[in-house]
């Protein structure tokens, strides 16, 4: 694992998907792996603003999201589904039969689950992952105790993901207390990830994920297994990480990051 330190949100979100667009122009066919939430917001504009000025293109690209409501229609205002279309999959040329996310209105929601870990792997899977970090320090939906070996399959929101997410629905009672998610052993799986973590509200949550011990109380702090990972923040979300010097450094002086400046 590595972490990356931005000056600023706007500096995190651009590295990030300065990486993203130059990952989809050397690879065509590109598995990409997407979150929603709020911090992806910023993300996506981004992107779909490289998209339209340096003609970055999507039609060969198939995107996985991680995590989809269990309730909801793929046309309910706050299913995941309508996020993607309303934030990223309407501005860029992505073909819409590319973009998968578990459906959460299914009767069989086992199947379900089944058959997006079938989809991933019939793709060749994912071969970049975008990922946020939760107050619980979730990635996707995987709450506390969520096993590192996990696959695809509907979990149970913790109290605090639900105290988060709430207030996004017009009425906070409406928001599901399950989701489908992407297992964290589904996230380990991919060839590349990105953490991206901005704002002093999730400084606390990236220090235990990021230089604490691995535990499954933290589902995030499994991406210490994964073979390629770089949590990218801003120094708010830094605020408690005891090494960011070291982390600077690698930023100002490893090949691997002098186009990125
Ligand atoms: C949702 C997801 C979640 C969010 C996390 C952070 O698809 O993957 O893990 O990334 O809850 O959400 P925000 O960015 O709203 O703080």
């Amino acid at each position: 694992m590595e972490v990356i330190i931005r000056e600023s949100v706007e500096k995190a979100v651009e590295l990030v998907a300065r990486l993203t667009s130059d990952a989809v122009c050397r690879k065509p066919d590109l598995v990409l792996g997407l979150a929603t939430g709020r911090t992806m917001e910023r993300l996506y504009a981004r992107l779909a603003e490289m998209h339209r000025e340096e003609n970055i293109d999507y039609s060969g690209v198939n995107t996985f999201n991680l995590d989809e409501y269990i309730g909801l229609s793929p046309q309910d205002e706050n299913s995941y589904r309508y996020y993607m279309q309303k934030h990223f999959f309407d501005h860029i040329n992505i073909k819409c039969e590319n973009t998968h996310l578990p459906d959460g209105s299914v009767e069989d929601i086992d199947e379900e689950c089944r058959k997006y870990e079938e989809t991933i792997k019939k793709c060749g899977g994912v071969d970049l992952q975008l990922l946020g970090i939760g107050r619980t320090g979730h990635i996707g939906f995987n709450e506390p105790l969520s096993a590192m070996l996990s696959r695809t399959r509907p979990k149970a929101l913790a109290p605090k993901t639900i105290e988060q997410n709430k207030h996004l629905f017009d009425d906070p009672e409406r928001m599901p207390r399950r989701a489908i998610t992407m297992g964290v052993g589904t996230i380990l799986d991919s060839r590349r990830c990105f953490l991206l973590a901005t704002g002093k509200e999730k400084s606390a949550i990236i220090a235990k994920a990021v230089e604490g011990p691995i535990t499954s109380m933290i589902s995030a702090s499994a991406l210490q297994l994964h073979p390629h990972c770089t949590v990218i923040v801003d120094e708010a979300a830094a605020a408690d990480l005891t090494q960011n010097e070291y982390y600077k450094w690698i930023f100002d002086n490893e090949p691997e990051w002098q186009d990125y400046h």
